[in-house]
């Protein structure tokens, strides 16, 4: 099994981030799962539970056999290829809408020697990056793989609101962790 890195970029660790990155753990398993560019102590304290977590850039580490996924990368991650990667490496980024290519100026430029590869030029959670990701190394082809674009939250009888990101599906279902849904709903403004 590769190992999946999630090089965390956001300025703090929400509770959004946190929410999500367990969601990977659970997705990938802790073992396979390191947090890098982790600065703050309180913050690794809060993700050892769920994979190993360095304090410095994933840049840093002098990775071979290293593929970041970048939604501008020019070519799409293929199986053939994705089973020889060792890492794989993710912006921990919330999504942006219209994104605004953070993947590729704040991580791809920086790591020397890594391969950048999309899953597609649309936008996935980190959560749903990391899942189709996993699919593909483990032998599905990125054409075969189902999604949805946006989907719509129900808030209470009158409101909802949508996340505007790509989904994969998952047994016929968007995979969006139920914890976070919840933690949506609660939440008075995004
Ligand atoms: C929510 S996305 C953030 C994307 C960011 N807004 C940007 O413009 O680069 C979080 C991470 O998931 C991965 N990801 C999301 N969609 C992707 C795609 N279509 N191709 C490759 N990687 C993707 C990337 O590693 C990205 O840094």
């Amino acid at each position: 099994m590769p190992i999946y890195i999630i090089e965390h970029l956001e300025p703090r660790l929400s509770k959004w981030c946190l929410i999500e990155y367990k969601h990977i753990s659970e997705i990938v398993g802790k073992r396979n799962l390191w947090f890098s560019n982790i600065k703050l102590k309180k913050d690794r304290e809060k993700l050892k539970r769920y994979g190993r977590v360095i304090k410095e850039s994933v840049s840093k580490l002098n990775l071979k056999n290293a593929c970041i996924l970048d939604p501008d990368a020019r070519k799409t991650l293929a199986p053939k290829e994705a089973r020889k990667f060792r890492y794989f490496i993710f912006g921990g980024i919330l999504g942006d809408y219209p994104a605004k290519k953070r993947t590729k100026d704040k991580l791809t430029k920086f790591v020397k020697n890594a391969a950048a590869r999309n899953i597609g030029k649309k936008q996935f959670s980190t959560d749903n990056a990391i899942y189709v990701a996993k699919q593909i190394a483990s032998g599905k082809n990125f054409s075969n793989l189902k999604f949805k674009d946006k989907i719509e939250i129900q808030k209470n009888k009158v409101e909802s609101f949508i996340l505007p990101y790509r989904y994969a599906l998952h047994e016929g279902k968007p995979l969006a962790s139920k914890e976070l849904v919840r933690y949506l709903k609660r939440k008075r403004t995004f």
